[in-house]
């Protein structure tokens, strides 16, 4: 993708990955691809902030040279160490080695871990200030939003935040900016990118926006490392993930299960239309035919989760141990969860799956239900009994 200007001489030159399909080690799936996002600023000096995953550096370098030869860049801004962000770096060091990297303690360390590259490093802290001429860029450091080395950066002139993989998307589409695209298609990526990647984090993010809102800098542009460029209203995203973040929730339940041959599927559904009954929006999932990615993503702001097995060697099946395992990494406070499973001559799944969970932060329901082999009609009809009462133990 050619280069674009998004305010000006401030220059878009980063990648559209459109293959990509998994993410962080296949925890996450990408179905509408993703963008390494880097952005050039030209004035006296020239910054560039952020470069791209290393598979794409001679592109990034094709849109740089659409501006300036790449030689004359006076400042690398790395604002996260992360490969998908810094990857280019040792091709682009090359070609402007005189270039001063600019980011936290810890980005020093984490770039110099990855790439092992002589160059030279200024470590900033928030509050400093980098001038280029007419603009000035400030530095926030942002730890653990998501890495220990993150960092923002803002440009006052223009009121921009560039905070790398915050209120980003994993969206590849030709259109850069908010206005341009659908926005459910918009939220509903920013929204998996938050619930996949930063749940985890939602105090340290809810801290951050407070900082950041206490600074009372204006901010009319957010230009994230990933996705849509926020240009028409960045409230938007920043209230979404102040509710995120403080974990606001609606009364929905989302049912993920995985069933041997049929059984538990059967209680699931059966489950669901007892949820449903009490009034309250039920999504069902069979983990082992579903994304998990999405499957995450519609829990954010369920107040209720339901997991169900059949039971094999006395355990749950693998792919939902394989989901709860995200599900006990992402630290879901607050939620109600309660377990169900179908089981032949010794049960075992339902206490698997309660031992697993209970140390995350979810608040385990007592009402749990066990099914000898497949379910008779009453069993049935308890199974719609339990969803029913699941259901009204949500607030
Ligand atoms: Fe997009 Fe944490 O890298």
């Amino acid at each position: 993708m050619a280069a674009i200007e998004i305010l000006p001489g401030i220059y878009s030159v980063g990648v559209q990955d459109w293959k990509v399909r998994n993410f962080h080690g296949h925890t996450y799936t990408t179905q509408r691809g993703s963008s390494y996002n880097a952005y050039l600023i030209v004035d006296e000096k020239i910054a560039l902030v952020d470069t791209v995953y290393g598979p794409f550096a001679q592109e990034l370098i094709e849109n740089i040279r659409e501006i300036i030869p790449p030689g004359k860049i006076d400042y690398i801004i790395a604002n996260h160490v992360e490969t998908d962000h810094s990857g280019a770096l040792p091709s682009l060091m090359q070609l402007c080695p005189k270039a001063k990297i600019l980011g936290t303690a810890k980005c020093k360390e984490g770039l110099y871990k990855h790439y092992y590259g002589d160059w030279d490093f200024q470590v900033v802290k928030t509050g400093d200030e980098l001038k280029l001429g007419k603009r000035t860029l400030t530095f926030l450091e942002a730890p653990m939003i998501h890495w220990p080395d993150s960092m923002f950066t803002y440009c006052p002139q223009d009121c921009l935040l560039m905070p790398n993989d915050a209120f980003g998307q994993h969206y590849a589409t030709l259109k850069r900016f908010d206005d341009q695209v659908d926005q459910c298609i918009l939220m509903d990526e920013a929204e998996k990118y938050y619930a996949n990647i930063l749940w985890p984090l939602g105090a340290i993010i809810l801290k951050k926006i407070e900082d950041v809102q206490k600074l009372n800098i204006p901010i009319k542009m957010i230009a994230p490392s990933h996705g849509i460029i926020w240009r028409r209203d960045p409230e938007k995203i920043i209230n979404a993930y102040l509710s995120w973040a403080k974990g606001k929730t609606d009364k929905k339940i989302v049912i993920a299960y995985e069933t041997m041959w049929g059984a538990t599927e059967k209680m699931a559904r059966r489950i669901a239309e007892g949820v449903s009954a009490a009034g309250v929006e039920v999504k069902l999932y069979d983990v082992a035919e579903s994304d998990r990615t999405e499957i995450i993503t519609r829990m954010l702001t369920s107040q209720g989760f339901l997991f169900g097995s059949s039971t094999h060697d006395n355990d749950m099946l693998p792919n939902i141990a394989a989901f709860l395992e995200i599900v006990k990494g992402l630290k879901p406070k607050g939620r109600q969860v309660g377990f169900f499973g179908s089981y032949g001559w010794a049960g075992g799944a339902v206490k698997e799956m309660q031992e697993e969970l209970k140390d995350c932060g979810l608040e385990l329901n007592p009402l749990s239900m066990s099914v000898k082999y497949a379910p008779d009609k009453e069993e049935l009809k308890a199974c719609f009994e339990f969803g029913n009462q699941f259901a009204k133990f949500l607030k």
